[in-house]
C-alpha cells in the first residue's frame, strides 16, 4: 500500500456525477495515513451530501466563502495553507473554466486561486460528457490550465452516466489516487529511458506442458511502477504473470526466453538502465512436440532434450552501449545459500556493475523482501520491506549512481 502520512490533502468536489467516486478516493487518501479537508460547491452537495465526505475524512466539509465557524472567515485562507496538494476530482467543465479566468466566486475557486502557487500543487481530475470534453473550448482550458502550472490528468473513455459512450468519464478514484502518491516522488530518474524485464519465461514441451520458473513478476512490476513515479520513460517485458500494469508503463507480454530476449535486445538498443529483475528459465526443449505427449500403457515416461536459452542479461551486458557506458545494467540474483558469494561471481560473470541479491524462496510470491545490493565496493543490506518500498529504495540508490557512471563514459 502506497503511503502518505504527513500528507495533507484538500479534496475539493466540483458539480458531476463522478462526484460518487470521490468518496471512495477519499477513503484511499485517509487509509494511505493523509489527513483529508474536503471543500465542495454547491453543485456538488447535489450529487453527495457534505454528510458523507465528512463521515469518511473525519473532517468538517466546507462549502460556503462565508462559513462562519472560521474565526477570521477566511476559509479560503485557511484552508489551503499547510496543504500538500489540492485536488479537485471531479473537476467539472465549468470549473476549470473559472479557473483559467482567475475567477473566485465560490469557496472552492477562490481557495485555489488564493493558495501558494509555488508550495501547494492543484491537481485536477476531469470528469464531463465526451462532447464537453472534446470541445475547443474544454481543451484550450485544459492547456490553459497545464501552462498556468495545475496538474490536469487525462480521462477515461467509456460509458458515460449520459447513456453516450467516449472520452471524458473521470479516472478511476484508484488511479486518481496513484497519481497523486506519484506526484509526491521525487523525480530523481526525469526522462532517462529504463527497460525492465519481469515475471518467468515458459518454455512450453507440447500445447499443454511447458518449462517455467517461480516468479510473480511482483518485484519487476514494483519496480517498474517506481521508476515511473521517479520520473523515467519505463518499458516494461513482462513473461506471463497475473499483475495489471502499472500506469503510465509501457508494457510487452512475452512467453519464451527467446521472445524476452528479442524484445529486450531491441529496446536496450535506446535505454540508459536495464533492470533483469526476470527469473528466464535456463533451458528449453530442443524438440517442441505439436500434438500433446500421450502417457503409454508401459508407464514409459518421455525423454526430452533440453537446450539453452540466451542469458539476457549478459548479453546485454557485453554489448557495446553497456561496454561504453552508455547503459547501465542491473542484475538479480536469487539464491538458496551463499548468497554473497554465488551474487558476487555472477556480477563479475555477467558483467554487470549491479548485483541484486536475494533469497529465492524466501521471496517467491511474497508482498515483501530482503534485498542484498552488491557493487564494486562491496555490499550492502536492504531491511525486510514490502517489494514496493525496496522498489523506491533501489531506484533511489541507482539515480544516485547514474550520474557517476555516465560521467565515465567511454568513447
Ligand atoms: O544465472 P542466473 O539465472 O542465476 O542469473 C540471474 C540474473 O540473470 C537475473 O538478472 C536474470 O534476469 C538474468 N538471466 C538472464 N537470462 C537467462 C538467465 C538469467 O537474463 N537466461
Amino acid at each position: 500500500m502506497k503511503d502518505l502520512s504527513q500528507k495533507h490533502i484538500v479534496l475539493g468536489l466540483s458539480g458531476g456525477i463522478a462526484c460518487y467516486k470521490a468518496a471512495e478516493l477519499c477513503r484511499l487518501l485517509i487509509k494511505a495515513g493523509a489527513s483529508v479537508q474536503v471543500v465542495m460547491t454547491d453543485a456538488a452537495t447535489q450529487f453527495i451530501t457534505p454528510v458523507t465526505m465528512q463521515a469518511l475524512s473525519s473532517n468538517e466539509v466546507f462549502v460556503s466563502q462565508w462559513d462562519e465557524r472560521q474565526a477570521n472567515n477566511m476559509a479560503h485562507i485557511n484552508l489551503s495553507r499547510g496543504a500538500s496538494a489540492i485536488v479537485v476530482a471531479p473537476a467539472s467543465a465549468d470549473f476549470m473554466a473559472k479557473l483559467i479566468h482567475g475567477r473566485a466566486d465560490d469557496l472552492l475557486s477562490l481557495m485555489c486561486l488564493a493558495r501558494p502557487i509555488e508550495s501547494t500543487p492543484l491537481m485536477l481530475a476531469p470528469a464531463m460528457n465526451k462532447e464537453m470534453w472534446s470541445h475547443p473550448a474544454t481543451q484550450r482550458n485544459v492547456a490553459q490550465l497545464t501552462q498556468d502550472g495545475a496538474f490536469v490528468l487525462g480521462v477515461a473513455q467509456g460509458d458515460q452516466a449520459c447513456g453516450e459512450t467516449g472520452d471524458g468519464r473521470m479516472l478511476e478514484p484508484i488511479e486518481i489516487f496513484e497519481e497523486l502518491c506519484d506526484f509526491f516522488v521525487p523525480k530523481v530518474l526525469k526522462g532517462r529511458q529504463v527497460l525492465i524485464n519481469a515475471g518467468p519465461t515458459f518454455e512450453p514441451i507440447d500445447p499443454v506442458r511447458g518449462l517455467t520458473n517461480l516468479s510473480s513478476g511482483k518485484m519487476g512490476f514494483a519496480l517498474a511502477s517506481a521508476a515511473k513515479a521517479a520520473g523515467a520513460h519505463v518499458r516494461l517485458i513482462s513473461g506471463p504473470v497475473h499483475l495489471p500494469t502499472p500506469r503510465g508503463v509501457q508494457r510487452i507480454n512475452v512467453q519464451t526466453a527467446k521472445e524476452m530476449h528479442d524484445q529486450v535486445m531491441q529496446h536496450a538498443a535506446n535505454a540508459e538502465v536495464f533492470i533483469a529483475c526476470a527469473a528466464v528459465a535456463d533451458w528449453r526443449v530442443k524438440t517442441y512436440s505439436q500434438a500433446k505427449l500421450k502417457k503409454t500403457t508401459e508407464h514409459q515416461a518421455p525423454e526430452f532434450e533440453l537446450e539453452e536459452n540466451p542469458d539476457i542479461l549478459s548479453a546485454v551486458a557485453h554489448g557495446d552501449r553497456a561496454l561504453h557506458q552508455e547503459l547501465y545494467c542491473v542484475g538479480f540474483s536469487a539464491e538458496t545459500h551463499d548468497l554473497v558469494k554465488h551474487a558476487s561471481e555472477k556480477r563479475l560473470r555477467k558483467r554487470v556493475p549491479l548485483m541484486v541479491g536475494n533469497v529465492g524462496p524466501l521471496t517467491f510470491g511474497q508482498d515483501d523482501n530482503e534485498l542484498i545490493l552488491i557493487d564494486e565496493r562491496g555490499v550492502k543490506t536492504l531491511e525486510r520491506n514490502s517489494k514496493e518500498k525496496l522498489a523506491h529504495l533501489l531506484i533511489s540508490d541507482l539515480a544516485e549512481r547514474l550520474p557517476v557512471f555516465f560521467e565515465g563514459k567511454k568513447r
